[in-house]
């Protein structure tokens, strides 16, 4: 038994299994590094909707809400396609990101060496890529107010969602990316669209008057969303920390996940404020790819993503960076023996979730030697 209280929410299709391939992880920590947690798994997205008829339900969420850290996997799939709005499988997860106020996003892109070639951009412009997205992700077009689907006089419909951030929503994420781009190479880009959007041009004004204030030690620049997107495919490594909104973050970090190789190797970390009584921030953990309907139930998902999420578990809520470290390290050398098909390029022996995870596991087993 251990304080260390891990909610699993397993999820949708590829979610389950690349999970269950994430519990191999936890199997070997707890047998070869003593280090235990006390798990409890629950159902969300579909999974939750079948048995329950909703995404999440009111027990789950709480006891996502009294967890130490949430582990989740992916939701999601097209025979949930014609649910009503709020019954819809990405209604869970949502939820669980409002309702935990965990309103930053971290999603970092790195290039293991091994995968260079299984970019699709050119290998001098990715090879060494490290960059971070910090996402806002309570707020924006995904929540704001006024939303919905409304009938007018004539009979047609108006569908609108309202894309609003206020002075407290845009500094707290703001001190976050400051914090970040300190601990890293001290450059922060604010993304928004101040030319065109209102939300934008308050986002960029706070982002320079707390840079003023509280900045100290960062370099900060702005720029627009739409030649963010460019820069990204352009010149990668020009970023170190980029700050932007929900929906652009959404956005630019599947555009940074190809410049790793795959959206299967691409962690997040959803974060809240520190609870002064613990000392650890409200936390979800999070791979950035969704269930893949296409390939789900082959047995053929990348599970990187979802041990790398597992790692920003160990470094950021349980300080057990040393554990992170070797997971990653056994990640980058499993890459070198093999490979998933998203990430396979050739002369590699290709395989599946379970080679790719014992690969792993056999690499920890060598480094922990
Ligand atoms: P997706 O991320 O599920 O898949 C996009 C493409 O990337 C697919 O071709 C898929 O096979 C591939 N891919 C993704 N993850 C992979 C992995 N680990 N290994 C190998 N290949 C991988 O996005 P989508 O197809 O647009 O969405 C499918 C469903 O997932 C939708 O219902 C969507 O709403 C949901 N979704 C959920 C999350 C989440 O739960 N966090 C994130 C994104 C999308
Ligand atoms: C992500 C996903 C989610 C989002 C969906 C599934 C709600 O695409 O985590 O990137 O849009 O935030
Ligand atoms: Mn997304």
């Amino acid at each position: 038994a251990s304080n260390r209280k891990v909610m699993v929410l397993p999820g949708d299709g590829i979610g389950r299994e690349v999970m269950q391939a994430n519990m191999k992880i936890i199997d070997w920590l707890a047998k070869y590094r003593s280090l235990g947690f006390d798990l409890s798994e629950g159902l969300v997205g579909g999974a939750a909707y079948d048995a329950h008829g909703t995404p999440l339900t009111d027990e789950t969420l709480a006891d996502s809400m009294s967890a130490d850290a949430v582990l989740f996997g992916a939701v999601g799939g097209p025979q949930y396609d014609d649910l009503a709005f709020e019954l819809k499988p990405e209604r869970g997860l949502l939820r669980l990101r409002k309702e935990m106020d965990l309103y930053a996003n971290l999603r970092p892109a790195i290039v293991f060496p091994a995968l260079v070639d299984a970019s699709s951009l050119k290998p001098d412009l990715v090879s060494g890529l490290d960059i971070m997205i910090l996402r806002e992700l309570c707020g924006g077009s995904y929540f704001a107010e006024p939303r919905g689907i409304d009938v007018r006089e004539d009979g047609s419909k108006l569908g609108y969602d309202t894309n609003a951030y206020s002075t407290p929503e845009i500094e707290r994420i703001g001190r976050v990316g400051f914090d970040l781009a300190r601990k890293r190479n001290g450059r922060l880009t604010s993304v928004e669209k101040s030319n065109v959007m209102h939300s934008g041009v308050l986002w960029r004004e706070v982002m320079i008057r707390l840079h003023g204030e509280e900045g100290e030690g960062v370099e900060l620049s702005h720029m627009y969303a739409d030649n963010c997107a460019m820069q990204l495919v352009r010149a990668p490594k020009q970023f170190d920390v980029i700050v932007t909104d929900n929906l652009f973050g959404d956005l630019l970090s599947d555009c940074a996940a190809m410049l790793t190789g795959s959206l299967g190797m691409l962690p997040s970390a959803s974060l809240g404020d520190i609870d002064p009584d613990t000392g650890i921030p409200a936390a979800m953990y999070e791979p950035v790819h969704g269930s893949a309907p296409d390939i789900a139930g082959k047995g053929l998902a990348n599970p990187l993503a979802q041990f790398m999420s597992f790692s920003m578990m160990l470094r950021y809520s349980f300080g057990q960076a040393e554990e992170a470290d070797l997971l990653e390290q056994a990640v980058s050398d499993a890459l070198a023996v093999k490979r998933t098909g998203d990430i396979m390029t050739p002369g590699c022996e290709q395989t599946g979730t379970d080679g790719m995870t014992a690969a792993v596991i056999d690499a920890m087993d060598r480094l922990a030697r």
